[in-house]
């Protein structure tokens, strides 16, 4: 394939012939998580073409393809995948789907916490948690030792995560009674106040980006002993809340997120993920974060200037594709662009009018 050598100094609004092709495999429900308008709009402009992928027929039929992005699970699509990279050996899959597999379990996904360098340093942890596989084991009065020690309030959670609706229904449970009607297997983990905001860290390659967002509020003591009050609250998607009114909240620093984002990122062997981050004050008013949980190739479409990061990590990609020798569309001078020339270009459309 010709490599094209424009800069975007020379870029124009109207979309020129494609010299790559990436093709996409998710749920088309999920579909407009990033292949928004503008995202197409701006690869469009750079040489670069992105095709949704038939997962219902064989992956080597479909294409060319120069990258595979995606996000579908399960062994049919596993095998469709390796099938492909038998053939195509040269054809980076982002990414590897035995990375993938090992974060769409609750219990197990937070593993990883434990081996940061920051966690070891004390900033970063997560919360106590167990694994209940047997809902009877929560109904008998011997609740306790499924509980392995746990302090109420407690988040239930469903094990898998799958992408499907139940997937994310959770419960809040105050006090013992509430864990009646849980289904199984589920993980409990403690819930630990935290102002009631949650931090939202988008990783991109070596790209983070942390915003805010509402979340559950602080639960005060006296509510776990309050007998008239429901034991335990359902609630689902709370992260598609508006975020709180910002000032106020003051953001975790930068540095410690990109930290946390690329050991995280270096650890798990994925380049798109994205953590839920919570900031408890300890007894001494020390800020402690806490990772809640991770996902694989979330949302971008809800990371503010998410255009031009991903397009750059793809760029990026296929520039470093085995055997690849030419420069990649709009890569200039061959040295590639800037995350920050190709933000340039979608700038001006989220200057209000
Ligand atoms: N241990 C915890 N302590 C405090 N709050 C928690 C805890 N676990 C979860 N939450 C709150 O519940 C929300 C949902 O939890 P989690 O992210 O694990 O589930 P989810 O199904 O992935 O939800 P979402 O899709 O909204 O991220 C979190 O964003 C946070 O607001
Ligand atoms: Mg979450």
């Amino acid at each position: 394939m010709a490599a094209n050598s424009s800069s975007p100094a020379d870029s124009s609004s109207s979309p020129r012939p494609h010299t790559y092709t990436i093709g996409y495999a998710m749920l088309p429900n999920k579909h407009d998580t990033f292949i928004q308008p503008s995202f197409l709009d701006l690869a469009a402009r750079h040489g670069v073409r992105l095709e949704a992928v038939d997962a219902s027929r064989p992956l080597a039929e479909q294409g060319p393809f120069d990258l595979i992005v995606h996000k579908l699970h399960g062994q049919a699509w596993r095998a469709q995948l390796e099938a492909f990279s038998a053939l195509h050996p040269d054809v980076p899959v982002v990414d590897p789907p035995a990375a993938i597999e090992r974060i769409l379990d609750r219990f197990t996904m937070l593993d990883v916490v434990a081996g940061l360098g920051v966690a070891t340093e004390g900033a970063v942890a997560t919360p106590r948690q167990v694994f209940v596989a047997d809902a009877a084991a929560l109904a008998c009065d011997d609740a306790d030792a499924a509980l392995g020690g746990l302090r109420f309030p407690l988040i239930a959670k469903p094990v898998e995560v799958d992408g499907s609706a139940a997937s994310h229904d959770l419960c809040l449970v105050y006090r013992r009674e509430g864990l009646r009607g849980l289904r199984a297997p589920v993980v409990l983990q403690e819930f630990v106040n935290h102002g009631g905001v949650l931090f939202k860290v988008y990783v991109v390659g070596d790209h983070a980006t942390c915003v805010m967002r509402s979340s559950l509020p602080d639960v005060a003591d006296a509510r776990l002993h309050d007998l008239a009050a429901d034991a335990a609250a359902p609630f689902a998607n709370i992260s598609l809340l508006p975020p709180p009114a910002a000032g106020d909240v003051e953001m975790p620093p930068q540095d410690f997120v990109n930290r946390v984002a690329r050991e995280l990122r270096r650890a798990l062997g994925l380049h798109l993920i994205n953590f839920d981050l919570i900031r408890a004050s300890d007894p001494d008013g020390d800020a402690k974060y806490l990772i809640l949980d991770i996902n694989y190739c979330p949302g971008y479409s809800k990371m503010p200037g998410f255009e031009p990061v991903v397009l750059e990590f793809l760029l990026e990609m296929l520039r470093n594709r085995p055997g690849h020798e030419q420069p990649c569309p709009g890569a200039g001078s061959g040295t590639g662009l800037s995350a920050e020339a190709l933000k340039a270009e979608v700038e001006p459309s989220f200057i209000p009018s």
